[in-house]
């Protein structure tokens, strides 16, 4: 497994892989890192059904709020390099925000009308950070399929929908939540919630 900080190693690394495999697949796992079981089933899924599989670790300032909780996200390079070594991914890419956004940002992506509402009433300009940071990194990375996980459901139908008017040449694959046994969705900001909230928060998946 190789691990790749900067834009022109990952497209010398692909440009290798195409050469040598013209019909190979590119599958590709996003991820803001503090991998979890629920982002070793997009790995694994990336794995099995592609000829190259790549991961991306970037915790993306572009779509957290200024009050939210960008510093504090959790991180751990280690532990995450650990989990994409044991699952057998190819490549992983993780950029300094330096290689990312050198310079401010004068161009976004917007998805009117599905980014409107649920998540994105109450966290404005969150899926425009979303939606810019993918579309650089299937500029950067060129994937066949792109693995997202379903518990960010309408996440999922924010990319799906910039694919489709983009016309980016890539396969969003929907993967299925994964769930602690008493019905809680996996995420990294799990970690956050006191053992109060936690004992409380599978009320959650009962209601639904
Ligand atoms: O779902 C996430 O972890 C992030 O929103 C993503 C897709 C990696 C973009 O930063």
């Amino acid at each position: 497994m190789k691990v790749i900080r900067t834009i022109k190693q990952m497209r010398d690394e692909l440009r290798s892989f195409r050469k040598l495999h013209p019909e190979g697949s590119v599958g590709f796992v996003p991820t803001m890192g503090y991998l979890h079981e629920g982002h070793e089933s997009l790995l694994r899924a990336a794995r099995n059904e592609c000829d190259l599989a790549v991961a991306s670790i970037f915790v993306n300032p572009l779509q957290f709020g200024p009050n939210e909780d960008y510093e504090q996200y959790p991180r751990d390079e280690q532990r995450d390099l650990a989990v994409c070594e044991r699952v057998g991914i190819d490549l992983v890419f993780k950029p300094e925000p330096s290689e990312m956004y050198p310079k401010p940002m004068l161009t976004k992506v917007t998805v009117d009308q599905v980014s409107a509402g649920l998540c994105g009433a109450n966290r404005p300009g969150h899926f425009d950070g979303v939606c810019t940071v993918v579309a650089k990194l299937f500029h950067i990375i060129q994937p066949d399929q792109a693995y997202f996980g379903m518990k960010d459901a309408q996440q999922v139908a924010v990319i799906m929908q910039m694919v489709e008017d983009l016309n980016m040449p890539v396969n969003i694959i929907p993967c299925p939540t994964v769930r602690e046994p008493d019905g809680l969705a996996l995420s990294s900001r799990n970690v956050y919630l006191t053992a109060e909230e936690r004992q409380q928060a599978p009320v959650l998946y009962r209601a639904l």
